[in-house]
Order: C-alpha cells, then sequence, then structure tokens
C-alpha cells in the first residue's frame, strides 16, 4: 500500500535546526543505501548560508524527511542536493511537499531553476520529479560510489514560486 494515513500529509515544512541533526542522520541512513552524508556533511548543511535545509515534522514533532537546496553566489540556479523521507512514512505525499518546499525556498532566494541528479534505477524519485515538473537534461555516467549512472533534471521555476 502506497498512501499513508491523513496525519501523515498533516506534517509541517519548516527550516531545519542543529536539535534536528539526530533525525537528519537517522533518515539519511534508513533511506539511502550508498552515498550517505555523514553527520558532519548534514550539520554542515544546517548551518550553511548557502544551503537551503527544510524539514517534514510529524504532528507529533518527529522529524521524518529532510530536503537540501544549494544556492551559489551569482548563480541562478539551485541544486537539490537531497530529498528524503523515513522509509515508514513513504507514499503519504511528504516527499512532493518538501520538493515543492525547496522550490519555494530557492525561489524566496532569487533563483529561477533547479537541478537535481538521481540514480537511474531510482524509479520513485524520478517518478516523483518528472510528476513535479522537472525535465531530463542529461545521463552522467559512473556518478556514484558504486558506478551508478545519474539521470540530471532540471525545472524553470514559475513565477508564482519565484515570487514567494
Ligand atoms: C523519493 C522519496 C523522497 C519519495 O517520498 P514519498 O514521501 O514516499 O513520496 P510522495 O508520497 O510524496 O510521492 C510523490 C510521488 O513520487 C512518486 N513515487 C513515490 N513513491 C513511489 C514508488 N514507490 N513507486 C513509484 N512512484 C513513487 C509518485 O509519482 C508519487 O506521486 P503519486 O503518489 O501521486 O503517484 C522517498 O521514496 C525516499 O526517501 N526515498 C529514498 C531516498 C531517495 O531516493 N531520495 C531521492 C534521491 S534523488
Amino acid at each position: 500500500m502506497r498512501r499513508g494515513p491523513p496525519a501523515r500529509a498533516e506534517a509541517e515544512i519548516r527550516p531545519a535546526a542543529l536539535e534536528d541533526l539526530p533525525a537528519l542522520v537517522a533518515i539519511e541512513n534508513a533511506a539511502f543505501a550508498t552515498d550517505r552524508l555523514d553527520r558532519r556533511a548534514l550539520r554542515h548543511a544546517i548551518n550553511s548560508p548557502t544551503i537551503l535545509a527544510r524539514v517534514a515534522a510529524a504532528p507529533d514533532g518527529a522529524v521524518v524527511g529532510y530536503v537540501l537546496v544549494q544556492i551559489r553566489r551569482g548563480s541562478d540556479l539551485g541544486w537539490l542536493t537531497s530529498v528524503a523521507v523515513m522509509p515508514g512514512s513513504h507514499g503519504g505525499g511528504l516527499g512532493r511537499r518538501l520538493v515543492e518546499a525547496a522550490e519555494a525556498a530557492a525561489g524566496e532566494a532569487g533563483r529561477t531553476r533547479i537541478r537535481l541528479e538521481v540514480r537511474a534505477d531510482n524509479a520513485a524519485a524520478r517518478r516523483l520529479y518528472e510528476s513535479a515538473g522537472y525535465d531530463r537534461i542529461a545521463v552522467v555516467p559512473d556518478y556514484y560510489e558504486d558506478g551508478g549512472a545519474a539521470w540530471r533534471y532540471e525545472k524553470t521555476l514559475g513565477a508564482r514560486a519565484a515570487a514567494r
């Protein structure tokens, strides 16, 4: 079954705080088999002014998902470098909401496009991005630690997202 109970959809999306670090480490370890961000990288992501980090917090306060967007000075591109949801909360719309939150954050920061790389064999994530309006713009061979290929996607943010 893919649909979660309605309560999951009521999760709050908010900026990540340092107190969220243990939850982010747990999500990362549960969600990815390779190419994991370690605690130090996740702490950096939370603290960095050029990485926009958002978390999904369930009504009971538990942080069950996160997304990161990297922005660079002088570039209109934001890079969605990671999105993950705890396996027990999959299928409830949080992945989509986190991607939308990443787009809104990038738009607020003045970025007009978002790019990302996803494993070619990650059907769930590819479907999420494609249904959210991302176009495949390149294949990047040997991108991941295990030699797996990535597909690069890009989306131009709409006027609404950019103005939010
Ligand atoms: C990818 C991921 C973030 C999706 O999170 P989620 O909360 O389960 O996704 P949602 O419930 O918001 O689903 C959004 C869309 O994604 C797609 N999708 C999600 N899970 C899917 C699955 N198992 N099979 C096919 N499509 C799937 C669908 O298009 C879905 O839309 P729909 O429900 O209207 O069909 C989650 O599977 C995850 O954390 N995976 C491990 C980490 C990862 O691979 N991250 C992406 C790295 S680039």
